[in-house]
């Protein structure tokens, strides 16, 4: 428990009483945006108050809003923090003020006891499903593998990348031979895999991996606009599910993608209200699924379905 927790009990069993901080990352990707959705909608069922702040990427602006956050008195602190580092003092300036704090969708590199609970995917397992699909994919046949990264120093681009060269090492025949940051975003996905295209020789590229949905769509235009055939020529597997992604595998253009819920609040808040109303401690870590579709899937269905729900 954090300290300080049993004398906020009584005051605090109501949901309507609360007052939750949400630090989000930006909007680098539809992904984000359902995250962002979700996340209002879930506070808004439960009657509470959220008070929402959009850090446009930077670090600096989530630490401002924390400060903001505890300056204001708020009853908890949701947090999407954007890179791993750097956290400890203004993770410890909330504990000091006895402000829990939930981390959604990353980690990060800072002593357990400053947060609540953590609600994340096994981003490292994500890596490896992917690596594993292509493992499977291939067969033993000789790949060249170009990597989208996510935003350098960021959980998921640290833990994708893990999981995905773990899945990959004892086969010999997968090889990444161009890996850079596309930044989580569509745009600089499609940039990044035109200077992959330019600087492999033609139709050497077998694969890519993408480590989330909105890079790989960014790069299948680039694909398209180089005159190959995304799906075929080059195979993409990718991480989220979000619509796009599920249209581009029912298109025959994409491969794969591992499923990422956008729902972290539903969790987070459960958590934070059993805390508040009882003091019952949450696990360090609540995990969500991570589902891999693929073309065996009905990615139309699932595509007109998740068009609805805030992507
Ligand atoms: O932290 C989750 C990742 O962040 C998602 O995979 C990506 O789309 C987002 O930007």
């Amino acid at each position: 428990l954090l300290a300080g927790a049993a004398v906020l009990l009584p005051v605090l069993a109501q949901a309507g009483d609360l007052t939750v901080g949400f630090s989000q990352i930006g909007s680098e990707s539809g992904w984000r945006a359902a995250e962002t959705t979700v996340t209002k909608q879930q506070a808004k069922e439960r009657g509470l108050t959220l008070k929402f702040a959009d850090a446009q990427q930077k670090q600096e602006n989530q630490i401002k809003a924390l400060r903001g956050f505890i300056a204001q008195g708020v009853d908890a602190i949701l947090l999407a923090p954007v890179v791993a580092t750097g956290w400890d003092q203004v993770l410890e300036e909330a504990r000091d003020a006895e402000i829990p704090v939930i981390l959604l969708d990353r980690t990060v590199d800072a002593p357990q006891e400053l947060y609540l609970t953590a609600v994340t995917s096994d981003l490292v397992h994500e890596g490896a499903v992917a690596g594993q699909w292509l493992v499977d994919a291939e067969a033993g046949e000789d790949c060249r593998i170009v990597e989208l990264q996510g935003t350098t120093g960021s959980s998921p681009a640290l833990d994708r990348k893990k999981g995905f060269e773990q899945a990959i090492a004892d086969h010999p025949n997968l090889k990444i031979v161009r890996s850079q940051t596309g930044d989580f975003t569509r745009s600089q996905g499609k940039v990044v895999m035109e200077s992959f295209l330019k600087a492999e020789a033609p139709g050497s590229i077998c694969a890519l991996y993408a480590h989330n949905d909105d890079m790989a769509v960014g790069a299948i235009q680039a694909i398209k606009e180089a005159g190959l055939q995304p799906g075929k020529d080059i195979k993409i597997v990718s991480i989220d599910g979000v619509p796009d992604a599920h249209l581009a595998i029912a298109h025959g253009e994409m491969n794969a993608t591992i499923e990422l819920t956008p729902n972290m609040a539903g969790p987070a808040l459960d958590a934070l209200e059993a805390y508040l109303k009882d003091g019952t401690a949450p696990p360090k870590w609540i995990q969500t699924e991570s589902r891999l579709f693929t073309a065996k899937d009905d990615n139309m269905a699932i595509y007109e379905e998740k068009k609805t729900l805030g992507y």
